[in-house]
Parts: structure tokens; C-alpha cells; sequence
């Protein structure tokens, strides 16, 4: 008997997590792991991910924008994401290929919105605006103790030599990186049919099994490809 043809729509997939704790790694695993099952997929950032919104993302990271405020600066985080959604996200997923993004608008709503203080009903104005529809359909929120996320960033910047110097985020105190990871949690206990709590204080090869099994158990077309 012939296959079925995958009728399955494109999936949009986002993680979100406090600083440090290895997201970009495990955006990396996972689009290698969708590639062995034949899955199309693009892998992208936030801030950035097209030549407007990195332009964006430098501005901010820099910290030129700090001055100006959490309330701008989710105005320009939402600007960054109305490019990235029209001239990226969309039209990829349009086109049947899935889309990872290393961040989206729930680092707004955690980071300038519940820490930093920007009024709810601004930030739900500026997703509405920004997303346009593409709610992503599974959110993978990346869970750990700040202290220990810094231990390994700290050892990572040894290992590869590298000066730790801090971006405009990552220079804030301890206490701040414990309120970024309760909003984190809080937006997992508001939106529980997208968002998905994981830990990320357990070795990279189990999060990666552990992100696999719940990707794979979440989309059908998954369940009965070639296994990697
Ligand atoms: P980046 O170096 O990409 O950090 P990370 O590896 O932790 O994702 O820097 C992005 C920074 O911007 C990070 O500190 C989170 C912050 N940010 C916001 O404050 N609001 C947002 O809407 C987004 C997308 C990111």
C-alpha cells in the first residue's frame, strides 16, 4: 500500500528560557532531528533573523536603547518581530517548511513585560500587532536556576576562551534573572496547550531526547517516519 501524502501544515516551534540556559543548542538538535525525518525546517533568532530586525537587535544589545525604557524597547522588539514574521516566518511557513526560533514574543511578555513592568494590555497590543495570526504551535520553555545557568555559561567562556562581558540582559543582578525565570513559569501556567515546562538542568543529550519525545508525541506526522 502507498503512503499517505503528509497533508500535515508546516509547525512553527519557539523556545524561551532565561539567559544561559542552552537554548540555541537544543534549536540546533532539534532542527537536525526534524532534517533526519525528512522535515524541512529553518532555524531563527530573536531579536533578529532578517537584515531589519538584526539591525534591531544590535541597536538594543549594545544597550543604546536602555535609556529609553522597557516600554520602547518592547516596541522595537515588536518592530524587530513584525519584519521577522512578514519576511521570514510566514512566508516559510506558507510554503510548507517548519520554522524554529531561538526566542519570540513571549521573551517580550517575560522579559519587558512581567520584569520589566510594561503594562500587560500594552504587550498584548504589541503581539496582536506583530504576530498577525502566526501564534506558534508549541512553545519550549527552557527551565533552570539562574545561579547555576550563570556556572555554566561562565565555564563555557572558559572553554572556549572567550571573555565574559555581558550584553545589555545579561548584566542585570541575580534577583532580576529570578523574577525573568517566575515570568517564564508564570506564561507556561497561562498558555498550558502551547507552552511546555522543561528542565534544562539535566546533560544536553537528555534534554535533546526529552525535547524529541515531546515534539514527536506532539505532531502526528512524526510518530511513524524513518527514526535517525
Ligand atoms: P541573545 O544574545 O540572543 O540572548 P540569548 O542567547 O539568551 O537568547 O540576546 C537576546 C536578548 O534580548 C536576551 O537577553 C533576551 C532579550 N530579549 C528581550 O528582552 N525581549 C525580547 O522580546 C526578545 C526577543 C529578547
Amino acid at each position: 500500500m502507498l503512503d499517505a501524502p503528509n497533508t500535515s501544515p508546516a509547525r512553527f516551534i519557539t523556545f524561551e528560557g532565561g539567559e544561559g540556559v542552552g537554548k540555541s543548542t537544543q534549536v540546533k538538535r532539534l532542527q537536525h532531528n526534524l532534517q533526519q525525518r525528512d522535515i524541512e525546517v529553518v532555524r531563527t533568532r530573536e531579536p533578529g533573523g532578517t537584515p531589519k530586525a538584526e539591525a534591531i537587535r544590535s541597536f538594543i544589545l549594545q544597550g543604546r536603547s536602555e535609556s529609553w525604557g522597557p516600554g520602547a524597547e518592547a516596541v522595537l522588539f515588536a518592530a524587530a518581530r513584525l519584519d521577522h514574521v512578514n519576511q521570514l516566518i510566514a512566508p516559510n511557513l506558507r510554503k510548507g517548511i517548519w520554522v524554529l526560533s531561538d526566542r519570540f514574543h513571549d521573551s517580550t511578555r517575560a522579559y519587558q513585560g512581567l520584569t520589566g513592568g510594561v503594562d500587560p494590555k500594552l504587550i498584548t497590543g504589541l503581539e496582536s500587532l506583530a504576530l498577525d495570526g502566526h501564534t506558534p504551535d508549541l512553545t519550549i520553555l527552557l527551565d533552570m536556576e539562574p545561579e547555576d545557568a550563570f556556572e555554566r555559561v561562565a565555564q563555557r567562556a572558559v572553554e572556549d576562551g572567550l571573555e565574559l562581558t555581558g550584553d545589555r540582559f545579561e548584566k542585570e543582578e541575580l534577583d532580576w534573572h529570578e523574577r525573568l525565570r517566575d515570568a517564564f513559569v508564570a506564561i507556561a501556567k497561562a498558555k498550558p496547550d502551547r507552552c511546555v515546562l522543561v528542565s534544562a538542568a539535566q546533560p544536553e543529550d537528555a534534554l535533546e531526547a526529552e525535547i524529541w519525545e515531546l515534539v514527536s508525541g506532539r505532531f502526528p506526522e512524526l510518530q511513524d517516519g524513518p527514526s535517525a
